[in-house]
């Protein structure tokens, strides 16, 4: 669907906008820094929930309340325009608890099946907008070249071509194919976020809230500079965005990173000239979280670059009075124009026109039992099976046939927490049984019921192990959950403990079968010596257990790498692993046909 051309509803509505509501149009703000009176008092255009940014309780039905309250309000304010809710539903409504959590966007990068992730998309939009929140900060288009950030999971690959169809399946699953645009997504985060050179990042160091937020020092990638080309920058990191643009996406999210040491959020080129003038976007730009603020230690700089530059609403977050009265300044005083206010209020106004909101057209909200729903989580199994890659089965080890004592060890094993990773009930994840899902050793319990033994996630764990008559052993190897720049990481060697492990099992099985539960390749270094078999799995969500199909051979595997798996760490000051020769290319799959 594309948007529609601007109605005279929207101009007639603009024309009846004071300056105040106009700025209150373009502000965003967490939901933890307004209230819904205040809402309706500044007539706000938007609030939105951050990675677990969560009511208390965490659930459907009171997610939904907590969005009604705002949208209520904002219907409650003069011209009684109604606010979007936004919320990184990236993996399904992940933030909610009972919701289904789909595989991370570098698994179905692997399923590389537009069908799917289109199927994938109208499940998310169904489960949001149950909740009341009808935008998500989805899909991710980044094109990775460096799995030492830790973003390289919410990445397709790095076929550009590939993360342009599966982009745009997203898109169409999520806004629908009806006159009227179901949930608003969000393509992200424009441009080249994924281009970064490691040990680039910083400059924010002054924002008193980025110290305070996150270790920076941990960053190393992520936010970081784009040292690219202008020819790189269009054959690698916008085919993505020409695919989504001329399939109606909403909205687009300005990247924190920089272009060859110019901020994203303050480049004029990129923002209004290619995505606006070139490419003809016509729904609106947001800035990330707290990204307008590191663009000057003077704010009311960093606001009018922001603007100027092309940013129509701003992810403030937080001190939304500073910001409006901030807007407000800056347009008496001419330093921003007019004209560039109404334009980015026109533009948000069109996307809420074509979302019915400014005809009362919107459609029906489902019921918040939706969420978790069984054809969701059968179709979050199926994904998870699609994109777990077999990289090598030397001896045809699998499938395992027959019903042979096998030993399951691994902390990701049995963890939904692990197979989930970032974005999931809270901003970076965590272990354990954070929401209801289905794992690996379920999968096992239900294919291989006696003869299967799950023991523990540590080497020292295994000491009863002597004694276990097992043939085979599956273990599984993980990273920890982790978002963002909390993920970048100096090397992607897997680390001694989880290598003892494999060590161990190793000593008292015959065959050993390693699935790794990783955001990005690992370097698996001598666990690789010790398995017969490896299976990378990613980051499968909720519905793992479909994992056990595979290995039991009742679904053939299916997926490819959609990045290349690099055989060491890259030097510490040298480019993107793929400046060396890769431990296995992009496409590979063990034994796949085609
Ligand atoms: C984050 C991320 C962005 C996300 C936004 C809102 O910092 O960069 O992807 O959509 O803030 O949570």
């Amino acid at each position: 669907m594309t948007l529609p051309t601007v109605t005279s509803r929207v101009d007639d509505l603009l024309a009846r906008m004071t300056l105040e509501e106009r700025i209150g149009q373009i502000t965003q703000v967490d939901r933890t820094a307004i209230t819904p009176e205040e809402v309706a008092e500044y007539a706000i255009g938007s609030v939105l929930s951050g990675g677990g940014g969560n009511p208390e309780p965490n659930t459907p039905t009171a997610w939904r309340a907590m969005v009604d309250s705002y949208v209520e309000a904002s219907r409650r304010s003069r011209l009684g325009v109604p606010l979007l809710y936004g919320t990184d539903a990236v993996h399904g409504h992940n933030n909610v608890v009972g919701a289904t959590i789909f595989p991370h966007n570098i698994g179905l990068g692997a399923a590389g099946d537009p069908a799917l992730v289109r199927a994938i998309g109208r499940a998310t939009a169904i489960e949001t907008a149950a909740t009341g929140a009808r935008w998500t900060f989805a899909p991710t288009v980044a094109v990775p070249q460096d799995p030492r950030w830790g973003r390289t999971y919410e990445g397709y690959g790095q076929d550009p071509a590939l993360v342009a169809r599966l982009g745009t399946a997203l898109v169409d699953g999520l806004q629908g194919d009806a006159e009227v645009i179901d949930v608003l997504a969000c393509a992200k985060h424009f441009i080249a976020d994924g281009a970064t050179t490691y040990g680039t990042t910083g400059g924010a160091q002054w924002v008193e809230w980025w110290q305070r937020s996150y270790s920076i020092p941990n960053w190393r990638i992520d936010q970081g500079d784009a040292r690219i080309d202008e020819a790189t920058l269009r054959s690698v990191h916008l085919p993505a965005y020409h695919e989504v643009v001329g399939r109606g996406v909403g909205s687009v999210m300005a990247s924190y990173s920089s272009w060859n040491g110019v901020k994203v959020h303050g480049h004029r080129w990129l923002l209004t000239e290619l995505l606006k003038g070139e490419l003809g976007f016509e729904g609106f730009v947001v800035s990330d979280y707290v990204a307008v603020d590191q663009l000057s230690p003077d704010y009311r700089e960093a606001v009018v670059t922001a603007l100027e530059a092309g940013v129509d609403m701003v992810m403030v977050p937080f001190d939304h009075t500073r910001f409006r009265e901030t807007v407000r300044e800056v347009v008496l005083a001419g330093e921003l124009s007019e004209e560039r206010l109404n334009d980015a209020v026109r533009r948000i106004l069109r996307v809420k026109d074509a979302m019915g909101l400014l005809d009362g057209q919107e459609p029906a909200l489902p019921h918040p039992s939706v969420l978790g729903a069984s054809d969701h989580r059968a179709l979050a199994r199926r994904a998870a099976l699609a994109g777990a890659v077999l990289l090598a089965d030397a001896h045809d080890v699998l499938p395992l046939t027959g019903t042979p004592n096998v030993l399951l060890a691994g902390a990701a094993a049995d963890d939904v927490g692990l197979a989930c990773g970032g974005w999931t009930i809270e901003w970076s994840g965590r272990r354990g049984a954070i929401t209801p899902g289905r794992t690996l050793a379920d999968g096992l319990r239900d294919h291989l019921g006696g003869s299967l033994a799950v023991t523990g996630a540590t080497a020292e764990d295994l000491s009863p192990l002597d004694q276990m008559a097992a043939e085979v052993g599956v273990v599984t190897v993980h990273e920890e959950p982790y978002a963002e720049g909390m993920g970048d990481t100096a090397t992607l060697v897997l680390d001694a403990a989880q290598q003892a492990l494999v060590a161990r099992v190793a000593e008292v099985v015959d065959r050993v079968i390693l699935v790794v539960y990783a955001g990005r390749p690992l370097v698996l270094g001598p666990a690789l010596d010790h398995a017969d078999a490896v299976v990378v799995a990613w980051l499968p969500g909720s519905e793992a257990d479909g994992l056990a199909d595979l290995l039991v051979g009742a679904a053939p595997f299916r997926g490819r790498l959609p990045v290349d798996w690099p055989a060491a760490d890259p030097a510490p000051d040298a480019g993107p692993p793929q400046d060396q020769a890769p431990r296995w290319r992009r496409g590979h799959a063990h034994g796949v046909a085609g």
